[in-house]
C-alpha cells in the first residue's frame, strides 16, 4: 500500500477526490495526513475522514528554508512514500525538494511548459489559447519545471471566464490525479526513472 501525505492551500477538491478514492482498500494508496501553509478550508475534508492535519505557516519562520524544515519534520513523522502537492500554492525551497525527490509530485492547471506559476488559468485565457489542460509532474527545484507524468487537454470555450474554465479543468484534474496516484501505487509509473 502506497502511503501519501497531501499538501494543500485552498478548497481541497483534489484532496477530496484522493480521500474518496483511497477510502476503497483496493485503490492501493492511503492518505496518512494532510498539511497546509495556512488554515485552509480543505483541511475539513481530511478531518471528516479522520485523517490528521497540520499547518506550518511561513510567517512563523525567519527563512523559507527553516519553514520547509518544519514542514519536512511534520511530513517525516508519518514516513510517507509519496508527497502530493494538490493546490499547494507555495514554492518549496531546494532543501525540501532534495529531501523528498523523486517522491514529490504536483498537479498544475495548464499544459506545461505553458503557463507555469500561480495564475495558470488566467494566463491561458489572456493568451487566447483554444486548448489548455492539466499536468501532473515530478517536482524539481524550478517552478513547475519537473518531468511530466501525465497531461490531459481541456478546450477553452469562447465565453469562458477564469472561474468556469478552472472548474472544468479541475473536474479533469481530479480524475487524472486519482488515476496517477493509483498508477504510482501499482508501480505502473516509476518516479525515479522519470528523474534520471
Ligand atoms: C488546482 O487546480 C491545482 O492544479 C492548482 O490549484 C487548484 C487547487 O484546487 N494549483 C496551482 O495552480 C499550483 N500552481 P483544489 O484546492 O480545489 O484542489
Amino acid at each position: 500500500m502506497l502511503s501519501v501525505v497531501v499538501l494543500i492551500s485552498g478548497s481541497g477538491s483534489n484532496l477530496l477526490a484522493l480521500l474518496e478514492a483511497a477510502d476503497n482498500p483496493l485503490y492501493g494508496a492511503r492518505v496518512l495526513a494532510v498539511g497546509s501553509d495556512n488554515p485552509a478550508d480543505g483541511l475539513a475534508h481530511a478531518e471528516r475522514f479522520g485523517i490528521p492535519t497540520f499547518v506550518v505557516s511561513p510567517q512563523a519562520f525567519d527563512s523559507r528554508e527553516a519553514w520547509a524544515d518544519m514542514l519536512l519534520a511534520n511530513i517525516n513523522h508519518f514516513k510517507p512514500d509519496l508527497v502530493v502537492l494538490a493546490g499547494f500554492m507555495r514554492i518549496l525551497p531546494s532543501n525540501f525538494v532534495q529531501a523528498m525527490s523523486p517522491n514529490l509530485i504536483n498537479t498544475h492547471p495548464s499544459l506545461l511548459p505553458a503557463f507555469p506559476g500561480a495564475h495558470a488559468v488566467r494566463d491561458a485565457l489572456e493568451a487566447g489559447v483554444k486548448t489548455t489542460g492539466v499536468t501532473i509532474h515530478v517536482v524539481d527545484e524550478g517552478v513547475d519545471t519537473g518531468p511530466h507524468i501525465a497531461q490531459r487537454e481541456v478546450e477553452v470555450q469562447t465565453d469562458d471566464n477564469e472561474h468556469d474554465l478552472h472548474e472544468r479543468i479541475k473536474s479533469v484534474e481530479r480524475e487524472l490525479l486519482v488515476a496517477t496516484v493509483k498508477d504510482i501505487a501499482a508501480k505502473n509509473i516509476h518516479l525515479a526513472s522519470l528523474t534520471n
